[in-house]
């Protein structure tokens, strides 16, 4: 099989990304234009402007990509792009540069769902070293803003099948870190900080209870009760324990002088916030992070020896957390299982991914049509 070059495009959220990835196991070139400074004064990401945004970004960054690759547009031989899920807006914007591209240049075009993308970050890198041993079935946590979804994942012929055995029933854990840290006057995005700042905060300070699901999904309502065993996460609650200690420990004086003293730094380093934050506030950041990252491993490994799982992915924006990484890493062990994440650059939204995934499509031969569209609210 001669080496096969796909251009990934993604836009489903507030990163631009391109990207030029050999045969779905040697990323040649990954660019990533972020929308944060865009975000950062509403603290969180604004839809419209997302969208206007990647149109800003999107033919720079493919010419980027391109050229870091030393691909050209006529030497690529696919066109990858994101369909869902994700802001209806910025997917289209991805989508349709994708579909010019194609028609122009005669090129296969390949729809990507984001979550078999997050997937993929994995086996990309793990292929790219020489790891072409791992043991199936795969339990892949995909963990990120949008998203805590659990799949098993199989490689059955040239493609993938995933199975969802669990999701968020409300917020997602990166969506969690993100209001927190919103809360607590520590801007945006939320994970990185409360990352950074939890290894200077006490994790047992401030107890918080595992989510408790007690009711069958609204989503579910109607369909035949599913006997299968299916474990769902919640950290709406969690962030509202947040918001309750906050009230009850009189803590909005300082956190509105917080937000005042960073929002006059352009970038806020470690020291700028560490000047900012008292201990209380350092406890309850850590005591959080704690709280999630015990609720996620806790949940995978139950879902991992219920599926007998032999290997375990964790996947997304938050597999980014130093905290996640090292726990997950030694309770895995536990139980034997191996656990493989993606580099941090390729943990959050990134196109390598999307190029990746492409790759058993483009060799099963399974592309869009021209008229295909975005997805917001696209299923694996
Ligand atoms: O995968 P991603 O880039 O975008 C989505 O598909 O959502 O994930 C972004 C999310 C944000 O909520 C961000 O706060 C979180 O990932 N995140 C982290 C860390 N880095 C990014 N959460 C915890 N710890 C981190 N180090
Ligand atoms: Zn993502």
């Amino acid at each position: 099989m001669p080496d096969t070059y796909i251009l990934g495009i993604e836009s489903s959220c507030d990163e631009t990304a391109a990207a030029v990835v050999r045969s779905g196991e040697k990323m040649i070139s990954n660019v990533v234009a972020s929308q944060i400074a865009t975000h950062k004064p509403y603290g969180g990401v604004v839809p419209e402007l997302a969208s206007r945004e990647h149109l800003r970004a999107i033919v720079p960054v493919v010419r980027q990509a391109l050229a870091e690759s030393q691909q050209s547009y006529q030497s690529v031989d696919a066109i990858a792009v994101t369909q869902g899920p994700g802001l209806a807006g910025a997917l289209l914007v991805g989508i349709s540069y994708a579909k010019a591209l194609a028609f122009a240049l005669d090129k296969p075009l390949i729809a990507v769902n984001h979550l078999e993308g997050h997937i993929h970050a994995v086996l990309l890198e793990e292929r790219q070293k020489g790891n072409r041993e791992l043991a199936f079935p795969v339990l892949a946590l995909v963990v990120s803003g949008g998203h805590t979804h659990l799949y098993l994942a199989e490689e059955k012929g040239a493609g993938w099948t995933y199975q969802n055995i669990g999701h968020t029933r409300d917020d997602a854990a990166g969506e969690a870190f993100d209001k927190v840290a919103k809360l607590l006057g520590l801007g945006y995005p939320g994970g990185p900080v409360i990352d950074r700042l939890s290894v200077h905060g006490d994790p047992k300070a401030v107890k918080f209870g595992a989510p408790q699901i007690k009711h069958r999904d609204r989503n579910d309502r109607g369909k035949p009760e599913d006997t299968r065993p299916h474990f769902d996460f919640s950290y709406s609650g969690m962030k509202t324990a947040v918001l309750r200690y906050v009230e009850t420990h009189g803590l909005k004086t300082s956190i509105e002088a917080r937000r005042k003293a960073l929002a006059g730094i352009a970038k806020p380093k470690l020291e700028d916030y560490l000047a900012n934050c008292d201990r209380e506030t350092l406890d309850l950041v850590a005591s959080f992070q704690r709280a999630v990252v015990d609720d996620l491993i806790a949940k995978t490994l139950a879902a991992a020896a219920a599926c007998n799982a032999a290997t375990l992915f964790v996947t997304g924006g938050v597999a980014a957390n130093n905290e996640l990484r090292q726990s997950f890493e030694r309770e895995a062990a536990q139980q034997g299982l191996p656990v493989y994440f993606p580099s941090r650059p390729l943990s959050t939204d990134n196109a390598a991914m999307i190029a990746a995934a492409a790759y058993p499509k483009f060799l099963a031969g399974d592309f869009a049509a021209m008229d295909f569209s975005a997805e917001a609210g696209m299923r694996l």
